[in-house]
């Protein structure tokens, strides 16, 4: 009862997150086999490491992502319903509104607001990634909304909520291409016994900090790691890890840190663009994602310290050393990882790559030395 009272503690103190009005509640299975018409194979939008996910309309007209877990173990009944309803109360203009849960016998699910433009990844790697819709304005506009919802969650969410798996297809896009974070928090939902275990690393590999994939260390910095990623993700076009050669995997930040290095920001950028991107905002994006990228946590800045520096507002950050150079000469840090784990990624599939204990990868994990 007294976990109980935290969920009525979500405070917001940001002015975007008043935007948005709660219409949080509780559903019946009944209305969400009806929803979705029984959960049929055509209202599929996919599959992550927690189970399928379905589109479906309510009585009202409204539509609906249905999340329906498909683990679950009993143990931790009470927990779940006080979790889903503290990430239910958060609403901020970049976070991807929860409208409520089910919880009816062995069935976990989880309800939110339908996003038309489906996920970030679906236009960068997916079924819309020939249709150019995300042209630079875009992407400007998907790197700063997401970095706002991240810095809601980090900052001004109370409690402060990490989201543990920042990645293209946790970026979902509204009718307007507006950055809409999703399953934030929802790593530790997930029970003991079940596939994903908070002590045990989560997330997909590529966009995990070094020491929450050695040590499976949770903090705000890893989040800041990933977003990192992302904004490369999202200026290139590239995946996190991608097939180099017949039988090798490269990273991200293993590709474009010579190009970093060199100053050659425009090779960066994705040809799809043909070449029709603002220079000094994709400055801005590199020194940004240099900066969240460092090996070191504490190096790290904030995801307001992000927010402004994308925005333009941080002009102490950017002429600040990064890793000890000046800021004219960026160097992205490269992690290596080994070969084994890489053979185990399977980016191109949605869902995860789920690590066992974390202590067991701690040999699997090289740094680079630059
Ligand atoms: N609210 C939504 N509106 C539209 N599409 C959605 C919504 N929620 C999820 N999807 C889509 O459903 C698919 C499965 O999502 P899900 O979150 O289960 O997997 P994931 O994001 O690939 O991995 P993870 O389990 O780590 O989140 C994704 O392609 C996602 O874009
Ligand atoms: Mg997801």
């Amino acid at each position: 009862m007294e976990r109980l009272g935290r969920c009525f503690c979500v405070r917001h103190r940001d002015k975007n997150a008043a935007a948005k009005v709660s219409n949080w509640r509780i559903f019946s299975l009944k209305e969400l086999h009806s929803a979705t018409n029984n959960f049929n194979y055509d209202n599929k939008l996919g599959e992550g490491g927690f189970g399928s996910v379905y589109w479906g309309q309510l009585w009202d007209g409204s539509q609906i992502a249905v999340k329906r877990l498909k683990v679950w173990s009993t143990k931790a009944e009470m927990e779940f319903a006080v979790e889903v309803e503290i990430l239910g109360r958060v609403r901020h203009k970049n976070l991807l509104s929860l409208r409520g849960y089910c919880a009816e016998g062995q069935e976990r699910l989880i309800v939110y607001d339908y996003m038309p433009n489906l996920s970030l990844l679906s236009h960068l790697h997916g079924q819309f990634a020939g249709d150019s819709n995300l042209h630079w304005e875009r992407r400007m506009k998907i790197a700063i909304g997401s970095a706002e919802g991240l810095a809601y969650l980090h900052h001004y969410a109370m409690p402060h909520i990490i989201h543990r798996d920042v990645k293209a297809s946790n970026v979902l896009l509204d009718s307007n291409f507006e950055a809409q974070v999703a399953d934030f928090g929802f790593a530790k939902l997930i029970p003991e016994g079940a596939t994903h275990v908070t002590t045990r690393v989560k997330g997909t590999l590529g966009y995990l900090a070094p020491e929450y994939a050695m040590w499976g260390k949770v903090s705000e910095s890893c989040d800041v790691y990933s977003f990192g990623i992302l904004l490369l993700e999202l200026i290139s076009g590239k995946k996190p890890i991608e097939k180099h050669g017949q039988a090798t995997k490269r990273t991200i930040v293993e590709w474009a840190a010579p190009l970093v290095f060199q100053g050659k920001f425009n090779e960066l950028v994705d040809p799809k663009l043909k070449g029709n991107f603002d220079g000094s905002e994709l400055r801005k994006i590199v020194q940004a994602a240099t900066l969240c990228a460092q090996n070191a946590p504490e190096n790290r800045p904030t995801m307001i310290e992000i927010v402004r520096m994308l925005k333009g507002e941080a002009v102490e950050m950017v002429s600040k050393s990064v890793n000890g150079h000046h800021a004219e000469t960026l160097e992205l840090d490269v992690v290596k990882y080994d070969e084994q784990l890489m053979e185990e990624d399977t980016n191109s599939a949605p869902g995860l790559t789920t690590f066992g204990e974390a202590a067991a990868n701690q040999h699997k994990l090289t740094k680079v030395p630059s």
